[in-house]
Parts: C-alpha cells; structure tokens; sequence
C-alpha cells in the first residue's frame, strides 16, 4: 500500500467536504484507497421533494469531484465518470497518474475552496468585469458544461421564473416540511441551512429562494440592489447523469474562479425545480437543458455566516489494499 497516494487522495477528500451542495444536504460519500478515490452518491440524503429525479443532488457531487479534482493542484489525475453502468451510485473515479503543473490560478482555486460562501445578500451596482465573465465562460466550459449570461430583455423571465417557483413551493405543504427539516437541524447533524444565512426580503432583481417563511434572524438585505450582479445559467447539451456531473463540476468552476475574482457567489436552483418553470427557462438559452442557475457580483463588506459540514468520520471511508 502505498501510505503516501492514500493520504494525498484523503486530503483532497477532506477538502471537498466543503463543497456547496441543495439545502447544504452534502449527498455524497468518498473511499479512499491506495490508489484511488471513489465518489458515490448517498441517496439517503436525496430531497424527496424539491428534487425527485436526483439530478440536484447529482450536481451537488459534481461539484464536490471539481472541489477534490483542484484540491489535487499539483498532481495529474485521471478522472473516469460513472465506470460501472451495473452500479449507478458509483459516480467517478479518481487516479493519481503522476506529477503536473499546478501554477498561480490552480493554487487560488485551491485556496478560494475555504473562503468561498454562498451570499444571498444583494450585491452592489458594481458590474462584473468583461475579462472575468469570459474566465467564466472559460472554466465553465472546460468541465462539459456551457455558461449563458442572462440579457438584459431575458431578466424578467428569470424574475418571474423565481417568483413563480417560490409561490409554487411555498403553497406546497410537502416542501414546507422538507424545508422546515433542512432549515432547522441539530447542531451534531452538521449539515442543513441555517436560517441566519438567508437574508431579510428586499426588492431585488430576481427574488432569491425564502430560507426563512417561518421567521428566525436573517441577515439585513442592506442599500444594494443586485443591479450590477451578473446572471447566468449553466446548461448543458443533454440531461442525462453525466450531464448532471458535468453541470456540477462546470458549477463549482464557475465558484471557485469567482471567488478567487473577489466575487461574491450564490446558486439559484429553485426556477429549475418544477418542469413547466424550467421550460420557460429553456426559451431563453441558445440550446440544450439549464441545470442550475447563479448569481456573481461585488459583495457587501463582512462575510455572510458559515454553513455546518459533516464529520469527515461519517462520510470518508478508508479502504486498505
Ligand atoms: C446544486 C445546488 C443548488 C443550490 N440551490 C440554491 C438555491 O436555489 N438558492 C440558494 O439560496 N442557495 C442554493 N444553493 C446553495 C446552498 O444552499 C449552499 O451551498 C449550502 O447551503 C452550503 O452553504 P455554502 O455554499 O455557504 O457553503 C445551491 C447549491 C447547489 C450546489
């Protein structure tokens, strides 16, 4: 057995258990063996209702292999998705294949893993950068997926798409209980979203997810106004498992760049939750299938609160050779 690859895959492991995922519900389990890293799917932490098709859930892993892939700066790793079609948790497969070059933006990737935190505040007037979107665009792309930036004359049905899915939701009594159970877990679960990260409802250009309909302190939505965020939809040619992954691993790019950019970050997947919502979102793209939406731009001053994470015990198994 070699102690020294194990430790360097249990590592990178360890590090992506910071990875965002839906309702912070991290549904995935990582085995690390002498040789390789396995990523499987915990089903167990599947949202019955939000998500009934397991494809946020398949994102969120996708973005936890893009999270261990950059955790892994500085080594060539092989990365085989979905190998064994007869076990479909089975979601990929990482090898080390020897050295390579990390560099300055790998290491900041690396870094912006630890300080990266969704932000659900408004964000100020200032636009992103041309030369950032195109970065964006970029790392987006390297990971299978395709990054559109909304227009301006598309936001309004991004507007309406978010107000519709939160009405839609909301009048469900299944997801108030599914959200109410996410929103409010034990302290010793370490996962769920806490309700002191959703923000006070202000007027906004694209309403975001309510985190808190049934009270709690939320965070002050502040003077800014999100008319300078930058709205974009990450789709993908296909909407299959693998397009799920890619979707992911194209999402936690798209994060990981933005934060190293001094951006401010926040997911949005409620308008691709309900299939009639998701349509309307799909009239708007060039082509394909939208998975999962976001939000980048300048943040407030001071750090929204952290979200718990699970005991690394519970959910990286060690196997020996
Ligand atoms: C696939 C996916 C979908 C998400 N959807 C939303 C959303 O619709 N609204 C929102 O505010 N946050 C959304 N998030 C952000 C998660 O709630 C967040 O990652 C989680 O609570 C952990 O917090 P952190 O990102 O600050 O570490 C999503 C994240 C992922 C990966």
């Amino acid at each position: 057995m070699n102690e020294t690859v194990q430790q360097v895959l249990y590592d990178a492991a360890r590090l992506a258990l910071a990875a965002p995922s839906i309702f912070n519900t991290q549904p995935w389990l990582w085995a690390v063996g002498p040789d390789r890293l396995e990523l499987r799917a915990d089903r167990t932490r599947q949202l019955r209702v939000v998500d009934p098709d397991a494809r946020l859930l398949t994102i969120s892993c996708g973005v936890a292999l893009h999270h261990a892939t950059t955790a892994l700066a500085g080594n060539a790793v092989d990365t085989v998705l979905l190998p064994d079609p007869a076990d479909r948790d089975l979601l990929a497969v990482l090898h080390l294949s020897g050295e390579a070059a990390s560099g300055r933006t790998l290491a900041q990737l690396r870094r912006a893993i630890t300080t990266r935190r969704t932000d659900r505040r408004p964000f100020s007037q200032a636009p992103v950068p041309a030369h950032t979107l195109d970065r964006l665009v970029a790392a987006c792309a390297q990971q299978g997926a395709h990054l559109y930036q909304v227009p301006y004359q598309h936001l309004a049905t991004l507007a309406l798409a978010a107000v519709a899915a939160g009405a839609l939701h909301l009048s469900n009594p299944d997801y108030r209980v599914e959200l109410a159970d996410w929103t409010h877990r034990p302290l010793w679960s370490g996962d769920g979203v806490p309700v002191e990260t959703a923000v006070e409802a202000s007027a906004r250009r694209v309403p975001v997810r309510d985190f808190a309909p049934f009270g709690g302190d939320t965070l002050p939505a502040g003077s800014d106004n999100d008319f300078g965020a930058l709205y974009a939809i990450v789709y993908t040619d296909t909407d299959s498992t693998g397009s799920w992954l890619s979707a992911g691993m194209s999402l936690s790019a798209i994060l990981l760049t933005a934060t190293a950019a001094g951006l401010g970050t926040a997911p949005i997947s409620d308008v691709t939750e309900a299939g009639a919502i998701r349509e309307q979102l799909r009239q708007i793209l060039p082509s394909g299938y939208p998975q999962v939406a976001v939000r980048l731009g300048h943040p407030q001053t001071g750090e929204p609160p952290a979200t718990p994470r699970r005991p690394p015990e519970e959910v990286i198994s060690l196997v020996r050779a």
